[in-house]
């Protein structure tokens, strides 16, 4: 069997920190994966994540099975994470949760889902999205489709466009939005567009699923989720893949949750048994390790406080960072203007260079960045800035 196989080339993102680790100058920069990094480059584990760890490590008296749903109480937390805690679905028992491995892992149980409920279903995402949600979900069945979002000359939303398409969108479509921080362009959706887009979805049935997995790291932990929080109030059926991979660093845990909302209880307790019995087939019971530090963390207020004061923290950072992109930038290079940076959001941004630039960047000067110019906003610092902006002037 295996003799007819030939070797794919590497992930186009997890196969740039394979090349980065192998390069040996000194001077390299990665700004390839999507990871936070802290002035000194290093990805922290937060302290909350330390204190809950050592909490559960004293008192876990067993290792057994979860029920498929995985931990409940992270279930419970994470709804009211996402949704606020007073939020009509969950008050009124229309909303459901299960944990699920990593955001992807939940991306992927929605995808099955959906692809139960019509197979085949056409959904459709951003044009560009993050890469790997054309074959994590057209891979289960669906008919991926593009909507036209991002304008790579004016570095901003193609906002009519965008909405013209939504506006022919049916009862059989399903149309995938980044809550925020879009991967990989860092343009997010107004609170004006979440609110067309949530009447277009009211007024011609088509079902939003939303991807949501930088929660507290674009505008803070409850602005960024004030366009989905419309969104589930304004439509019933909601479908919501979290990932706690960066707000938690919990990167390698695998700790995500899919959320789905209705329009009444009865029916949100029947697609909760479709959500469990499609992860019994897939992975049969999620991680539990991580997601249990999360529920910890989110039930205790101090925990909490914590968790939430260091990811203010590290939104901050990236904001700064995209500040002093910007500003050396322009001292640098002046013909070229890079503005956009400072008024996108969360880890990424296109700095709109030609897959010759980006080549040239990672050969000649241990520069990583994802081919379409995708930068990790958060590997910037005070150390590399110059390096780097001289380097990205040098191919320009
Ligand atoms: C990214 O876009 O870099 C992250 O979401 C990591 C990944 O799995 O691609």
């Amino acid at each position: 069997m295996f003799e007819a196989f030939e070797k794919l080339p590497d992930d186009p993102i997890l196969g740039l920190s394979v090349s980065y680790k192998k390069d040996t100058n000194p001077k390299k920069v990665d700004l390839g994966v999507g990871v936070y990094r802290d002035e000194k480059g290093t990805t922290p584990v937060f302290g909350a994540v330390k204190r809950a760890e050592s909490i559960k490590l004293a008192n876990e008296s067993t290792k057994t099975y979860t029920g498929i749903e995985g931990d409940t109480v992270f279930c419970e937390q994470i709804q009211g994470l996402v949704l606020g805690k007073d939020h009509t679905s969950l008050r009124d028992g229309r909303s459901c949760a299960i944990a699920a491995p990593g955001g992807s892992g939940a991306l992927r149980v929605a995808a099955e889902v959906i692809n139960s409920w019509r197979p085949g279903a056409e959904l459709w995402v951003s044009k560009p999205t993050w890469p790997n949600h054309i074959p994590l979900l057209g891979t289960a069945g669906l008919t991926m489709k593009e909507y036209p979002y991002y304008d790579d000359q004016g570095h901003s939303i193609r906002n009519d466009l965008m909405l013209e398409q939504v506006s022919r969108l049916g009862k059989n479509d399903v149309l995938l939005l980044h809550a925020c921080c879009h991967n990989p362009t860092g343009a997010d959706l107004s609170l004006a567009e979440w609110r067309e887009i949530s009447r277009l979805a009211q007024k011609n049935g088509f079902i939003p699923f939303v991807d949501f997995a930088y929660q507290g790291l674009g505008k803070g932990l409850e602005q960024d989720a004030e366009g989905l929080r419309h969104l589930a109030a304004s439509v019933p059926e909601v479908l919501i893949a979290y990932s706690c991979s960066k707000n938690f660093g919990l990167y390698r845990e695998r700790v995500g949750g899919l959320i789905i909302t209705t329009g009444k209880k009865a029916t949100t307790d029947a697609v909760w048994s479709h959500m469990k019995q499609v992860a019994r087939r897939l992975y049969s019971v999620p991680p539990a390790h991580g997601a249990m530090i999360v529920g910890m963390i989110l039930a205790d207020p101090e925990l909490s406080k914590s968790w939430a004061t260091e990811l203010d923290g590290m939104c901050n950072r990236i904001n700064s960072m995209r500040a002093l992109f910007t500003d050396r930038m322009k001292k640098k290079g002046p013909k070229h203007d890079f503005n956009f940076i400072k008024s996108q959001y969360g880890m990424f941004s296109m700095l709109g260079l030609s897959v010759e630039q980006v080549e040239r960047l990672r050969n000649e000067f241990s520069v990583y960045m994802v081919n379409s110019s995708r930068v990790n906003i958060a590997g910037i610092s005070a150390d590399n800035i110059d390096y780097l902006t001289d380097s990205i002037n040098a191919v320009l």
